[in-house]
């Protein structure tokens, strides 16, 4: 019920051109009809956040989150993301690993959202992109408006890459969301692939043989010219004489 009315806000709240908002059942491993996004190698597994009280851009508090698993920082405990107060050294739980959320991007992105529903409902915002040169970089803009209980981060990372879908010859239905939680998607992949370079390296070769092909000829056709002017200059020469 809670959760129903969390997901409509957040619907509402986020812009119309994005896609639809869905509940994960795993907050490290997350199907997207653009691929799939493995946040596994980037979060700490000790129980504490991989990425630890880091400054906000637009206010005096700090964030901490862990990928995947939870942690325990102050009186956060088992949490996923938490705020802490440096002066007071108070924390506040912003998000639990179990309920987390996906939307798509329109440009090639992903975001995901972590619901808490207590008297103080608030929602984070991490928005996923893919940066194949950084392992893992948070940077955090705060809650905004203030007082909004609305958070947002960026994470750029390597892992905030989309892989390929396993539903390669699918069209992409909405359907294939679920279609595409089959584990095990690299032998396919490898395959298709191989087939690929093997037509490219036929195309290549045909190219490259009817490029010689038409030399040839024209270099006969050339060569075969110059007799035909010799002779006739003979023919010419000998009809002069
Ligand atoms: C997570 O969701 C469940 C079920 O909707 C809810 O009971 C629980 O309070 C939520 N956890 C947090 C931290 O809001």
């Amino acid at each position: 019920m809670f959760r129903i009315y969390g997901l409509l806000l957040t619907v509402g709240c986020t812009l119309a051109t994005d896609g639809p908002v869905r509940w994960l059942d795993n907050s490290c491993v997350i199907e997207t009809s653009q691929g799939t996004i493995n946040l596994t190698p980037l979060g700490n597994t000790d129980n504490t956040p991989r990425f630890k009280d880091v400054s906000s851009t637009s206010d005096q508090y700090r964030y901490s989150w862990n990928p995947c698993l939870p942690f325990n920082e102050g009186t956060c405990s088992n949490v996923a993301v938490c705020q802490s107060v440096p002066d007071t050294q108070s924390f506040y739980m912003l998000g639990v690993q179990d309920n987390i959320s996906y939307q798509d991007g329109t440009d090639q992105s992903g975001t995901i959202m972590y619901h808490t529903f207590g008297d103080i409902e608030r929602i984070t915002t991490i928005r996923l992109t893919c940066d194949p040169t950084q392992e893992g970089n948070l940077i955090v803009t705060g809650e905004q408006p203030a007082q909004s209980g609305k958070y947002f981060f960026e994470l750029r990372s390597r892992y905030a890459c989309f892989q390929e879908p396993t539903t390669t010859f699918l069209p992409p239905t909405p359907g294939a969301v679920t279609a595409s939680m089959s584990p095990s998607p690299n032998p396919d992949i490898y395959n298709v692939k191989s087939i690929v370079l093997l037509l490219f390296t036929i195309q290549i070769s045909l190219i490259i043989l009817i490029v010689m092909l038409i030399i040839g000829l024209t270099t006969r056709r050339q060569s075969t010219v110059p007799e035909k002017d010799t002779e006739k200059s003979h023919f010419a020469y000998n009809s002069i004489n």
